[in-house]
C-alpha cells in the first residue's frame, strides 16, 4: 500500500470498525464451517444480506477475506487469525461485547484525554481500569485475553533466564499464572507465589490446583501497592510497570525492593521504547495512558526508576517477541524507611 493510500485508510477509520463487526459475528468461523455465501452468512449471523455483502466486499478488497466467486467468500492468511482458538486471541480482543470493546471506547476518546490530560478509561466508564474490568460480566474478559497473550511469549521468558538458580519466585501482578505454572512444570523443585487481584488469582488457582503442584504454588490475592510476600529469590514484574505513571511504578518497585532479601533478584519484563518497533510501541504508549495513565519507557528510564527503589542494574536480555528482561539486584546502601516517609504513591 502506498503512503497516500495508507493515510486515506487511516483517515476513513472504517477498517477497524468493519474488522470488529466481522470478529464479533465470528464471520471467519462461519466461512471455515462452509457457510461461505452472503445469504448463508447473513442467515447464520442474523444480519442484513445486502449490507453484509457490502461489508464483506470492503474487507475482501483489503485482503481480510477472498471472494473466489461473486458473493462467495473464503479465508485468507489474515482472516485465519480471526478464527476462534487462534493463538493471537484476536477475535476475542475485537469482540464488541467484551473487555476489548471497553478499551476501544477509551481509545476513541483520545481527544478528551488530550484536552483534559487525564486517562479516558475511568472518565468514560466511571471506574478505574482494573476495577471496572473486574465487574464486567459479559463477553471475553480481560483476564482471559491476557492469559492467551501470556501463553504466546511464556516459552521465550523461560529460555531467557536461568530460573533454576532460584528456589522461590514471586510473580508480582502475574495475571492468571501462565508464567508461574510454566516455571513449575519446567523446574520441578521450584516454588512460586502468584500475587494479583482476586479475579486473576482465582482463575489461576482453579487451574493450577488441578495440575497437582501441591504446596509448591501459593496464590496471594492482594495489591502490589501493599507489602509483598517477603524473602523470595526472584521477584518478577511482567508487563506490569508500563501500566502505571512514574510515581505509581516507583511505588510498586519499592514494594518489591522492600520485600526482597539482600541477595534477591528483581526482573522487569517489558517492551522498551528504544528497542521496539516504533509503530507498535507508540500505539501501546498511548493505550497505556488512555487506560491507566501509564507509559512505555526507555531502558534508561526503567533503570532510573528501579535505582530510586533501591535496585542495582545487572543486565538486559532480549527475547524473540521483543520483550526485554531487565535484571536487578538489591542496592546495598538503600534504606526503604527514608523513601517510605515521602508517601508510597499508590493510586487512591
Ligand atoms: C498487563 S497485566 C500483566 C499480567 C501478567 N504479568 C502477564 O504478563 O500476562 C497486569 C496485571 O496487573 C494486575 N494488577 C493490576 N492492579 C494490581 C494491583 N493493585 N495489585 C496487584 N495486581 C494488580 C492485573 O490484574 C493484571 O493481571
Amino acid at each position: 500500500m502506498t503512503a497516500d493510500l495508507e493515510f486515506a485508510e487511516a483517515a476513513s477509520g472504517l477498517a477497524p470498525i468493519a474488522l470488529r463487526a466481522a470478529a464479533t459475528l465470528r464471520m471467519a468461523d462461519h466461512i471455515a464451517a462452509g457457510h461461505d455465501t452472503v445469504l448463508s452468512l447473513a442467515e447464520r449471523t442474523g444480519t442484513d444480506p445486502d449490507l453484509l455483502s457490502r461489508v464483506l466486499r470492503f474487507l475482501a478488497c483489503r485482503g481480510v477475506f477472498a471472494e473466489p466467486r461473486p458473493g462467495t467468500y473464503a479465508l485468507t492468511h489474515l482472516s485465519l487469525t480471526l478464527l476462534e482458538g487462534h493463538p493471537s486471541g484476536l477475535c476475542d480482543w475485537l469482540d464488541a461485547s467484551g473487555a476489548g470493546a471497553r478499551m476501544d471506547a477509551a481509545v476513541g476518546d483520545l481527544l478528551g484525554a488530550l484536552r483534559s490530560g487525564e486517562p479516558s478509561y475511568p472518565r468514560l466508564h466511571g471506574r478505574p481500569f482494573y476495577e471496572d474490568l473486574a465487574l464486567q460480566s459479559s463477553g471475553p474478559a480481560f483476564d482471559s485475553l491476557r492469559h492467551t497473550h501470556a501463553e504466546s511469549y511464556v516459552s521465550d521468558l523461560l529460555a531467557a533466564y536461568p530460573w533454576d538458580q532460584a528456589r522461590r519466585i514471586v510473580d508480582v501482578g502475574g495475571g492468571t499464572g501462565v508464567l508461574v505454572e510454566a516455571l513449575m512444570r519446567t523446574h520441578n523443585t521450584l516454588r512460586t507465589v502468584l500475587l494479583d487481584l482476586p479475579g486473576a488469582v482465582a482463575a489461576a488457582t482453579a487451574r493450577i490446583a488441578a495440575a497437582g503442584f501441591g504446596d509448591r504454588f501459593t496464590p496471594v490475592s492482594g495489591s502490589f501497592f501493599e507489602p509483598l510476600p517477603a524473602g523470595a529469590d526472584v521477584y518478577t514484574l511482567v508487563n506490569v510497570v508500563h501500566n502505571w505513571n512514574d510515581e505509581q511504578a516507583a511505588a510498586i518497585l519499592r514494594r518489591c525492593s522492600e520485600a526482597g532479601r539482600r541477595d534477591s533478584t528483581f526482573i522487569i519484563v517489558e517492551r522498551l521504547v528504544d528497542h521496539a518497533d516504533p509503530r507498535a510501541i507508540t500505539a501501546m504508549d498511548l493505550r497505556m495512558f488512555l487506560f491507566l495513565g501509564g507509559k512505555e519507557r526507555t531502558a534508561a528510564q526503567l533503570r532510573e526508576l528501579a535505582s530510586a527503589a533501591g535496585m542495582a542494574y545487572q543486565s538486559m536480555v532480549e527475547t524473540p517477541p521483543g520483550l526485554q528482561l531487565l535484571v536487578f539486584r538489591k542496592r546495598r546502601s538503600w534504606s526503604p524507611r527514608v523513601r517510605a516517609a515521602k508517601g508510597d504513591g499508590s493510586p487512591s
